[in-house]
């Protein structure tokens, strides 16, 4: 099953958010692996977000990521970083669909709560960034064979 990045930003763990989102990712059936709280600094959320190194919102996309603490994490299940995409909705959360992360609980992109890789490669790439491979739990939940039609 495939693995993805999300890390909640800082206004998401400011707002108390952390129990409502990690319970929608919980009721999917998604299976948590991995999390760690962190104060991320400016090099770390430089390489993150490298890909928008030249865009005009890049010192303000690093200021919010380095405000506060986040809560990294690597959250498995069958495809799951689609999966995770759809239910984290639209960059713009004006733009993002009710029933969405984004679209039920923010307001402006600058302030959209929420990371989660968005292909393979990324999320490899980010999750290698946060993560050791031994900071990363194997384990089956004893649900997966009811949420699977292949366990
Ligand atoms: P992430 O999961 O955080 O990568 O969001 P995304 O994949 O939905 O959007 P994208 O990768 O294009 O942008 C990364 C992040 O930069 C967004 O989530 C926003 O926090 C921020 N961002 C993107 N566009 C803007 C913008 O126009 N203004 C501001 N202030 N922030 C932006
Ligand atoms: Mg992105």
């Amino acid at each position: 099953r495939e693995r993805s990045f999300v890390m909640l930003k800082p206004d998401a763990v400011k707002r108390r958010l952390i129990g409502d989102v990690l319970n929608r990712f919980e009721r999917r059936g998604l299976k948590v692996v991995a999390t760690k709280m962190m104060v991320i600094n400016k090099e770390l959320a430089e390489k993150h977000y490298a890909e928008h190194a030249e865009k005009p919102f890049f010192k303000d996309l690093v200021d919010y990521i380095t405000s506060g603490p986040v809560l990294a994490m690597v959250i498995e299940g069958g495809e799951c970083i689609s999966l995770i995409r759809k239910m984290v909705g639209a960059t713009n959360p004006k733009e993002a669909d009710m029933g969405t992360i984004r679209g039920d609980y923010a307001i402006e992109t600058g302030r959209n709560m929420i990371h989660a890789s968005d292909s393979t490669e990324s999320a490899v790439r980010e999750i290698s960034l946060f993560f050791k491979d031994s900071e990363i739990c194997n384990y089956i939940l004893p649900d997966e064979e009811i949420i699977y039609e292949e366990p």
